[in-house]
C-alpha cells in the first residue's frame, strides 16, 4: 500500500513564495487523493486478477498510470521545496548542467519556458536520462503523458492551476519565478 510522505516543513515554511493555504489544500486534499486513488486502483486490479474479470482493464491501467504518477510527482514536488534561499546546486550538479545545457542560466531559461507553456494541466521536470547519459528538461501533460522511459526526475514543478491559482491567479510566470526561491537544492543534488 502506498503511503503519503509527511511534509518535511510547516505549512507556512515556504512563505511568502508559496502560501500556507495553498500548500495545506495541495497536501491534505489533492496529494491525498492521488495516493488514495492509487491504492483503490491497486485493489481493483487485485480483484480483477482474483476473479479473472478483466473487462475493465483498459480503464484500470489508465487509472494506475494517472493516479500513480500523480502520487509520485507530488511526493517529489513537496520534497524538492524548502525554506527560501537556504541551499544551492552542488558542484557536481552545476558541472553536469554546464556540460548538457552550456550553462546554468540556459537550463533555467528552458525550464521556465517549458513550465510556462505546459498545455492545460501538467508539470515541468529536470531529469537525468541514463540511456542518454545526460540531463534533459521535460514537459509533462496531466501526470503521465510525455516522458522519456527510465528518466530520473531531479526537480519538478507542479503546473496544475491548483498549485498556484490561489496566490498567483493566472500569472504562471510570476509563480515560476518566485517558486525558484524555495527549491531545496540539497534534495535535487542528492537525487543526481
Ligand atoms: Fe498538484
Amino acid at each position: 500500500m502506498l503511503k503519503m510522505i509527511s511534509l518535511p516543513y510547516r505549512y507556512d515554511a515556504l512563505e511568502p513564495y508559496y502560501d500556507a493555504q495553498t500548500l495545506k489544500i495541495h497536501y491534505e486534499i489533492l496529494y491525498k487523493g492521488y495516493v488514495d486513488n492509487t491504492n483503490k486502483t491497486e485493489e481493483k486490479l487485485n480483484l480483477a486478477r482474483n476473479t479473472g474479470d478483466f473487462s475493465n482493464i483498459k480503464c484500470l491501467e489508465k487509472d494506475l498510470s494517472f493516479y500513480g504518477s500523480g502520487a509520485i510527482l507530488h511526493k517529489l514536488f513537496f520534497e524538492n521545496m524548502g525554506k527560501p534561499k537556504q541551499t544551492e546546486p552542488s558542484e557536481a550538479l552545476k558541472w553536469q548542467i554546464q556540460k548538457d545545457f552550456g550553462n546554468f542560466e540556459r537550463m533555467k531559461a528552458q525550464f521556465i519556458e517549458a513550465a510556462k507553456s505546459v498545455e492545460a494541466s501538467g508539470w515541468t521536470l529536470l531529469v537525468w536520462v541514463p540511456e542518454f547519459n545526460r540531463l534533459e528538461v521535460l514537459q509533462c501533460e496531466k501526470h503521465q503523458n510525455l516522458t522519456l522511459w527510465g528518466c530520473v526526475p531531479l526537480l519538478v514543478i507542479d503546473m496544475w492551476e491548483h498549485s498556484y491559482f490561489l496566490q498567483y491567479k493566472t500569472n504562471r510566470a510570476e509563480y515560476i519565478d518566485r517558486w525558484w526561491n524555495i527549491i531545496n537544492w540539497d534534495v535535487v543534488n542528492k537525487r543526481l
